[in-house]
This record gives C-alpha cells, sequence and structure tokens, in this order.
C-alpha cells in the first residue's frame, strides 16, 4: 500500500473506497490511472469482456461530443437500462428529438440561482443543526448526513408523500428516517445496474424489481404535475409543457442520477479535506477573506466552490461512463466498429491531473469531465456544487479545523461511498480567524 501511495495522486482511503465498492472496477480504474495521459500504451485499448477503455480526457470528451458515432441508447449506455425499465418510449426522451426538446425546456431547472435556493429550503434548518452539533462538540456522521440531505431534496423536488400520506413539505414531513428510506430507493435502484459492467441487458428478475422501485419514487409524480406551484420542480416541468409521461421519465432520471452521487462527493471531499492537511489552506483562505462570488466559472476565487470543484476532480463519483458505438469510428488511434462498446474511465481521467489541492485552478484538459460532457452533460450540475459547498461551508465556516473520528467504507455498490464518516473538531485546534 505504500508503494500504490507513492504512485497514485489519490489518498489510499479513497482506493479503499473504490475497492470496496467494486474491486474489479477499482482494478480497471487504478490501471487506466497508471495507463492515462503522461502513461505508456495507446490512449483507447480493448480489455476482454469490457470492450474499448480509455482514460485520456480529450478522447473522453470527443467520444462524448461525436453524437453520431456513439450513442447512449444501444449496449454500452445507461440508455439501454432504462428502456429495459421504462419502456421503448425513454429512448426518444433520452436521445432523439425528444431529448433535445426536454433539455431546452428544462434548462433553466437547475440554474446557480435556483439550485441555492433549492439548497436553502430543503436543507437549510438540517444544516444549521449540524452546525450547532459540531460547535458543541459532537461527532457527525457526514455520511449519514449526505444520504439524509439529498433524499430531502429529492422528496421536495419530487413531492414524494410521507408513507401516511402527508404531503411533501407540510408539518413533520420530510423526517430524516423517510429522507434515508427515499435515498435507500434510490440506492437499490441504482444497484440493478451494478451486474452491467460487462452488458446493459437486464434479467426479467432485474426489470421487474426496478419498475416497482420507480413506481414507489415516482408515486408523488402524477399529483405534483397536476397541481405543484410553479416554484416547485414538478410545477415548474408542467409550466415549461412537459407532459406527464416526460415529467414521470424525468424524475426517475433525477432520482437515480442525483442521489448516490451527490452524496458520495459529499463525504468524499469532506475526507479528502481531512486527510489532504487540504482544510488548512482552505481555512487560510477563508479566513483571509476571499469573497464568495456564487459562481464556478474557470477562474473563479471563491475558495469553497474552488473545493468543491477539486473534490469533484479528484472523487468522480461517476467513476465510468459508458456510450454504445453506433457507427464504425477510428478515435484515440483506434478502429472501433458499430455494435461495441466503449467505457469511459472519468475517474482515471480526472485523478490523473495531480493531488487533491484546495485551490488548485481550472483544468483545461479535464474541464469538468466528473459531468460528462455533450448533449448529456448533467442536468444536475449547479445543484450538484451547490449541495457541496453548502456541507463544506457549514462544516467549515467558522475557520475550526477537523479529524476523523470513524469511518467505514460501503461495500458493493455502483458509486464508491461511505458508509458512515464521523468528523468533529479538532481538540485544541483555534479558529484559523481568531489566530
Ligand atoms: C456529484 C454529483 C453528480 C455527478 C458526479 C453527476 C454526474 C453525471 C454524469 C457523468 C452524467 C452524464 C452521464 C452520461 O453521459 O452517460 C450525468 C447526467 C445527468 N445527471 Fe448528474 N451528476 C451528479 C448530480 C446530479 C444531480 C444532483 C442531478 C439532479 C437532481 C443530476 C441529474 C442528471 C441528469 C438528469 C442527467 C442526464 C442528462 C441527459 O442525459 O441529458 N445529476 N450526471
Amino acid at each position: 500500500m505504500l508503494a500504490t501511495r507513492r504512485l497514485l495522486p489519490t489518498t489510499h482511503h479513497e482506493l479503499g473506497l473504490l475497492w470496496q465498492a467494486r474491486p474489479a472496477m477499482a482494478g480497471l480504474l487504478v490501471a487506466g490511472l497508471l495507463a492515462g495521459p503522461g502513461g505508456r500504451g495507446p490512449a483507447v485499448r480493448k480489455v476482454p469482456g469490457i470492450g474499448w477503455v480509455t482514460a485520456d480526457p480529450v478522447v473522453a470528451r470527443a467520444v462524448l461530443q461525436d453524437h453520431r458515432s456513439f450513442t447512449i441508447l444501444g449496449e454500452g449506455g445507461v440508455g439501454d437500462l432504462w428502456a429495459q425499465i421504462l419502456g421503448d418510449w425513454v429512448l426518444d426522451l433520452f436521445d432523439g428529438p425528444g431529448h433535445h426538446d426536454l433539455r431546452s425546456r428544462s434548462r433553466e431547472l437547475f440554474t446557480e440561482a435556483s439550485s441555492a435556493e433549492l439548497v436553502r429550503g430543503a436543507w437549510g434548518p438540517t444544516l444549521d443543526a449540524v452546525g450547532d452539533r459540531l460547535r458543541s462538540g459532537e461527532a457527525v456522521d457526514v455520511a449519514r448526513l449526505g444520504r439524509v440531505l439529498v433524499g430531502r431534496m429529492m422528496i421536495s423536488l419530487l413531492g414524494l408523500p410521507a408513507p401516511d400520506g402527508r404531503a411533501a413539505g407540510g408539518p413533520g414531513w420530510p423526517d430524516d428516517e423517510g429522507a434515508l428510506t427515499a435515498f435507500a430507493t434510490g440506492e437499490r435502484l441504482a444497484t440493478v445496474a451494478l451486474g452491467t459492467a460487462g452488458s446493459t441487458r437486464l434479467s426479467p428478475a432485474q426489470v421487474a424489481t426496478a419498475r416497482g422501485l420507480v413506481a414507489e419514487l415516482t408515486a408523488g409524480v402524477p399529483e405534483g404535475w397536476r397541481s405543484a406551484p410553479p416554484e416547485q420542480l414538478l410545477g415548474r416541468c408542467r409550466e415549461l409543457g412537459l407532459g406527464l409521461e416526460e415529467t414521470t421519465g424525468l424524475a426517475s432520471l433525477l432520482m437515480v442520477a442525483g442521489t448516490e452521487t451527490s452524496a458520495s462527493a459529499i463525504a468524499r471531499t469532506t475526507a479528502l479535506l481531512v486527510d489532504t492537511g487540504e482544510q488548512d489552506r482552505l481555512l487560510a483562505r477563508l479566513g483571509s477573506g476571499s469573497t464568495p462570488s456564487g459562481s464556478l466559472l474557470p477562474g473563479e476565487d471563491d475558495p469553497i466552490e474552488n473545493a468543491v470543484r477539486e473534490g469533484l476532480r479528484m472523487t468522480s463519483p461517476a467513476s465510468v461512463v459508458g456510450r454504445g458505438v453506433a457507427a464504425d469510428v477510428e478515435v484515440g488511434g483506434a478502429r472501433l466498429r458499430a455494435g461495441e462498446r466503449i467505457m469511459l474511465l472519468v475517474w482515471s481521467a480526472n485523478a490523473a491531473v495531480g493531488p487533491f489541492r484546495a485551490d488548485r485552478p481550472y483544468v483545461r484538459e479535464t474541464r469538468q469531465l466528473w459531468f460528462g460532457a455533450g448533449r448529456h452533460l448533467c442536468l444536475g450540475a449547479a445543484l450538484a456544487r451547490a449541495e457541496i459547498g453548502a456541507v463544506l461551508r457549514t462544516l467549515w465556516d467558522d475557520g475550526v479545523p477537523l479529524r476523523i473520528v470513524r469511518r467505514r467504507a460501503q461495500r458493493g455498490v455502483l458509486i464508491p461511498s461511505y458508509a458512515e464518516l464521523l468528523v468533529a473538531r479538532n481538540p485544541g485546534a483555534g479558529s484559523v480567524r481568531d489566530a
């Protein structure tokens, strides 16, 4: 492990998370990192049982932007999974004219401003309570917190009613337990995709399980779509002209795309800041009065948003992105044939840039590859950044370093993550601002 630590830019805790999540995938990602840009060998290579893989950020982006030669729908793409679960009608919504229409209409669903507002509305009181607990010397499990927060966000976005029928936003709902249940349901749905590294074909039993979970998660959608006010997501979908079927499809997508990914990034970025000692740099920058700007554009100078971007780069929770080859094509020096598949090792490409640095400037080659690229670029990117930023602010806002009391990795999951990450204030450490 010592040699690994010297050889690779990330922490051994991060490598442990990848390993515990999916050992075979961890091996592929680490191999991709070692062979990546600057390493030896071709940019695109064939791996038995997997198909084509690349860890080159420029090639990965070229694949994601080449919508003629590569598809999200065929074998190897996530659209193939959804078509089996939701029905063939999603194919158009995923990649055809319907997708273009959906993306045009939903462009304004998650802007910087609306995302900040969503986070304040859904998380404000929970985060305030966490800040109080840390200040009083209590330890906080940031992994659980991430799951609670993301579950709360999903309930409020999708208008999920309480098991006893209470409407979202009503008294006492959502509560933490309900939020954890919603999160776990989304997680179970994502787990259906776990065995699809070799093929995206699902068994009838997997399809039946997934359909049941989708029905559970979207139970509040018809009512919300009919009657939610325009400032709520489902109401906004209606106002933007999305039909009930499209809204239900989008809701399922949000639930899967935006739950584990965000919760993973929240806990892992927290751990990275502590493990690498970069929290000291973050605190120094916060203490020196760098002004928060609320934007994540290249060159921006908000220390928290800089750390968020760096956490996303280093963790890349959607570690691999798959595509089917739609037409024969040459890419990265390899000739790919229609019907084959390619896996973009996004984690490897992003991690290859170097170790976690809270003040690392924008990197042109990777840009924001952790959110994909091209027409499927993450729809919830602004929301995800606002979410991670809000948690980091709560944890470090008043200038005191944290330590990790205890941690445990999630085993056998699609998105590498912590099951537990207990943090507390470092005893004896004064506030950087008081110093
Ligand atoms: C750290 C958190 C997140 C990461 C790393 C992430 C990453 C990604 C990536 C890599 C893709 C592209 C997949 C592909 O091309 O096959 C994607 C797509 C998507 N993401 Fe995210 N995501 C995150 C959070 C969210 C959140 C919070 C939401 C919404 C609530 C969301 C909604 C979506 C949707 C709807 C798509 C599909 C877009 C399309 O196909 O047009 N994501 N995400």
